[in-house]
């Protein structure tokens, strides 16, 4: 991935104001070298002498963060990185209509608040009871098989079931949001403007299903989070119609891709290093310690920011409206920030990452995502101690504002111990 050029695809053209050398062919939809893993391939581009901001002719031509502090300090900054467009291509983002991540402050700040008053950690711990029981549930379920395919069988199944359940939607619906969701983080098309086109579809969707459940919910009494945050107030005046469409959707939008991808990237390491699970088995208080470990092993989110205003920014000009994108792998996997980082070392301090983002926007639900990575870690390891991958198996990536994983089969028992002792 990441050829310093020559460019073989001239793509969109380069403003007068990137410098040549700035230029790098890095398509954030389709990484060169993705086959060996999402991760790898974003590092390819993360060499001593990258700059730190570069600049990309695919998916319309955008900047990208290669260095960990500098994707802290755009993600840190709305006075002069601005969420106005956080979806590349900029055709994509202009129609992601979900509220509140396009706000600066402070328009943003009251819906952050209804955000966070059914998401903050005092809430998440109710939950916790009924997080565990799914999770135990879907467990035993395949635990006497010695195999599952980890993505059907328990990442795509058990956030959604948490969530749907906090959400007091019915489970039957989470396939058809699964499918809107996939298409508005890996909107599908080979243009701008054909990747424009489906992420509006993907949006209007989220509309229409989340259009009449308000509408039920308006004025109700229930603890759920959607009635919740239907029946907050803005400055002590209902929210507008497209804001509360905007925000339930993000709701539904947040809860459901992240961690499905995220569990299957951390099973993936588990099942290949048995020492790091003996590590986190033989104590418990680590194992709890261990989240932030995995969050910053395991980024998924690579989001954009526009710049505000022309300005000098890492040795070059930035004009206003041009986009950055924020690998947040970049950050988490970079040895400045985090010696040895390839290594999960769970007793790590200093850990750094922008797994969540940084400032105003930082992820709204990393209390309910750390609770529920502890809870599987714990309930996993419990009944299945010693796994790996099914010999011959080899997960497939796929990159995007939200990275994928399939084919993740895990196998326990006899066939794990075979494939421990060939190591
Ligand atoms: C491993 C799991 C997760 C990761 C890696 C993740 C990552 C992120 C990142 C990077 C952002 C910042 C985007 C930006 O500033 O442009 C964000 C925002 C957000 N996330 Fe998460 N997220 C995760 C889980 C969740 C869950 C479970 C929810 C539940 C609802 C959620 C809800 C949100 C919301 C509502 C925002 C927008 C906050 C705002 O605009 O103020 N996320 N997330």
């Amino acid at each position: 991935m990441a050829t310093v050029a020559p460019v073989k695809d001239p793509g969109a053209p380069k403003p007068d104001h990137v410098p040549a050398d700035r230029v790098y062919d890095v398509d954030m939809y389709a990484l060169d070298g993705i086959e060996e893993g999402f991760h790898e391939a974003w590092k390819a581009l993360q060499k001593p002498d990258t700059p730190s901001l570069v600049w990309t002719p695919r998916t319309g031509g955008h900047w990208i963060a290669t260095r960990g502090a500098v994707i802290q300090e755009i993600y840190s900054n709305p006075d002069r990185f601005s969420s106005e467009i956080i979806f590349l291509p900029r055709e994509a983002g202009e129609k992601y209509a979900m509220v509140p991540t396009r706000m600066d402050p402070p328009e943003h700040g009251p819906y952050r608040k209804i955000l966070d008053k059914g998401l903050n950690l005092a809430q998440i711990r109710k939950v916790e009871e009924h997080v565990r029981s799914v999770a135990i549930e879907l467990i035993e379920g395949f635990a006497a098989q010695g195999e599952c395919l980890f993505e059907r069988d328990y990442a795509r199944i058990f956030p959604v079931k948490v969530f749907m359940a906090m959400c007091d939607l019915p489970m039957e619906d989470a396939p058809k949001l699964a499918e809107l969701a996939e298409q508005m983080t890996r909107p599908a098309g080979n243009t701008p403007a054909e990747m424009g086109a489906s992420l509006d579809a993907a949006n209007q969707g989220f509309f229409a299903y989340v259009e009449p459940i308000i509408a039920a919910r308006a004025g109700g009494q229930g603890d759920d989070l959607i009635t919740v945050m239907v029946n907050s107030r803005i400055d002590d005046r209902p929210m507008d119609h497209d804001k509360v469409l905007g925000l339930i959707s993000l709701l539904l939008l947040g809860g459901l891709d992240t961690v499905v991808n995220f569990l299957c990237f951390m099973m993936i390491y588990l099942a290949q290093h048995p020492e790091k699970v003996e590590e986190l088995r033989s104590d418990p208080v680590k194992l709890m310690r261990s989240a932030e470990e995995m969050f910053r092993r395991f980024p998924v989110v690579s989001d954009a920011r526009m710049v505000a205003h022309d300005m000098s920014y890492q040795g070059v000009e930035l004009k206003r409206g041009d986009l950055i994108l924020l690998p947040t792998a970049l950050h988490g996997l970079e040895e400045a920030s985090n010696p040895d980082a390839w290594d999960l070392d769970p007793g790590r301090k200093g850990i750094a990452h922008s797994t969540f983002g940084a400032g105003p926007h930082r992820c709204a639900g990393m209390h309910l995502a750390r609770m529920e990575v502890i809870v599987t870690l714990q309930e996993w390891l419990k009944r299945i101690p010693d796994f790996g991958l099914k010999p011959g198996s080899k997960p497939t990536y796929r990159a995007g504002i939200i990275a994928a994983v399939d084919n993740v089969p895990l196998v326990w028992g006899n066939d794990a111990q075979l494939l421990f002792a060939s190591k």
